[in-house]
């Protein structure tokens, strides 16, 4: 059970706090995510503020393997849980409790908790940590012993138990059973006027004297959770590192500064350069190699494909042992086929260049299918747009764009066919054929000199008429 009621008024935005991202997810599919990889069944999420967006957001990403809950008003921790308790199947026997605002917590975290439970039989079990700033946390209140018997809030808490750094991340393994049973006994009668699902501790440890609370020592970093957007971007970096150490011990090189989102796949065996950003379900092969700076996102990278310095790569695709850049720009729906080549300053819209074609500098190929083996000159411009439509470019294979041309689409340039430099094609050039769109050169000889003692001698008129006659003549 996640709880992703509260509002989040410190992160002040109008977007709910469980659907801000961090590393490329929004912070409840990480909550959901955990719950899943540590074995879990069912998973209700109980929400309440801005309910329809999250509900939404969370159906878009898991379908129907999310049950929803609703807390109408948030009156504390434990009122949530009583709410999500509806939606809890029947055949349940525990119940984990965790945040939606707490993204860093792994998987093994919660299963841990779950067996720790088990093996003990206790009625509980929860994971505690210690923090230097134990500041707004509910404190471990321990019996001669050592062992949990309550959980105080800190605003409920005496001066002495303040100074107690053992505190309460939030995460829970409760058995059902008496799950239900305690939350009818919690009131609201504390600082906050909050029913506070802590007090199931102290009912816990009431209930049974020996064992009824099992307590998970766990790190702290990964237990942080998010109040406002510095807290964000705290948990974003240990996300963001956690998934760099990942990929690095599988196998891929990965330069300082690269951030990989949540659900890119990078195949162990490639090799990314400093301050790579690779964004959304972007997939990149074994032995490709993409140099620094390069952005991608949703991009398909093949096995030894090149990205060269400072790519831009959206929703499009770059083949086996293709190479684009410095400096290229894929735009939506492009593909780069093997040993196909793209050069600085390139960009792509909807195009399809196919085997071992070029356009090595200064292009824009946009709604366009080139040929395997086509050349296409330093310059060249697929005109696609007319003010109101887009209309198609298409090149034969083998075919070669003089530099600096312009093809006005719709326009077919057929195989092996030439287009002149400079062009200006407006009409589709049949296989095999030379085009030349553009004024035909004519050499005026002796003329340079003759232009040259023309406009030397007019320069001459205008300075002697401008100066003005000397005194006394
Ligand atoms: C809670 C714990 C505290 C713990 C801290 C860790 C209680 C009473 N206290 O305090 O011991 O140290 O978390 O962060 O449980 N929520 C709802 N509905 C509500 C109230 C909260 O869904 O009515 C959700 C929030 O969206 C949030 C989580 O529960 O994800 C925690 O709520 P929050 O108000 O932040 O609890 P704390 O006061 O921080
Ligand atoms: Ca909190």
């Amino acid at each position: 059970m996640i709880l992703a009621a509260g509002q989040g008024t410190r992160m002040k935005s109008p977007l709910p706090k469980v659907l801000h991202h961090a590393a490329g997810a929004p912070l409840v599919a990480w909550a959901i995510e955990a719950a899943r990889d540590a074995g879990a069944d069912d998973i209700v999420l109980v929400v309440g503020h801005a309910r329809e967006a999250v509900i939404d957001a969370v159906r878009a990403r898991f379908g129907d393997a999310v049950r929803f809950a609703i807390q109408t008003e948030q009156r504390g921790t434990a009122d949530a849980v009583r709410a999500g308790m509806g939606a809890v199947r029947d055949d349940v026997t525990e119940v984990v409790i965790t945040y939606g605002d707490v993204p860093c917590v792994p998987a093994e975290a919660l299963a841990q908790l779950s067996a720790l439970r088990a093996s003990q039989k206790a009625l509980l079990s929860l994971i505690t940590t210690e923090v230097d700033d134990p500041t707004g946390y509910g404190r471990i209140i321990r019996d001669g012993r050592g062992r949990p018997v309550a959980i105080r809030e800190h605003k409920d808490c005496t001066p002495e138990e303040r100074k107690v750094r053992s505190v309460n991340p939030g995460l829970y393994a409760v058995d059902r059973a008496f799950l239900a049973l305690a939350l009818g006994s919690i009131s609201s009668d504390n600082a906050q006027g909050e029913f506070y699902l802590t007090d199931l501790v102290a009912l816990a440890a009431r209930a049974s004297k020996d064992g009824a609370v099992a307590e998970l020592p766990w790190e702290a970093a990964s237990l942080r959770g998010v109040n406002d957007r510095a807290e964000l971007a705290a948990v974003e970096a240990t996300l963001y590192a956690r998934i760099a150490d990942r990929h690095r011990r599988a196998g891929s090189t990965l330069g300082a500064g690269c951030f990989i989102d949540r659900d890119v796949t990078l195949e162990p065996g490639a090799t990314l350069g400093p301050g790579v950003v690779l964004r959304g379900r972007t997939r990149v092969a074994a032995g490709a190699s993409i140099d620094v700076g390069c952005v991608l996102e949703d991009a398909v990278i093949a096995s030894g494909a090149t990205l060269k310095p400072y790519c831009v790569v959206t929703k499009s695709e770059v083949g086996v042992a293709a190479s684009i850049g410095p400096f290229a720009h894929l735009r939506p729906e492009s593909v780069v086929e093997q040993g196909a080549h793209v050069g600085n300053f390139v960009e792509l819209k909807k195009t399809r260049l196919g085997p071992g074609a070029k356009a090595n500098h200064l292009a824009y190929l946009g709604d366009g299918v080139v040929g395997a083996k086509a050349n296409i000159g330093a310059g060249t411009i697929f005109c696609n747009y007319d003010g109101f439509q887009k209309h198609t470019t298409t090149i034969g294979e083998g075919a070669f764009i003089g530099s600096n041309s312009s093809l006005v689409a719709p326009i077919t340039i057929g195989r092996d066919a030439y287009v002149g430099s400079g062009s200006v094609v407006t009409k589709d050039v049949p296989d095999e054929a030379l085009a030349v769109g553009r004024a035909r050169q004519e050499n005026k000889l002796g003329y340079g000199a003759r232009l040259r003692a023309r406009l030397t001698a007019a320069k001459q008129a205008l300075l002697s008429a401008a100066t003005p006659p000397k005194p006394g003549q």
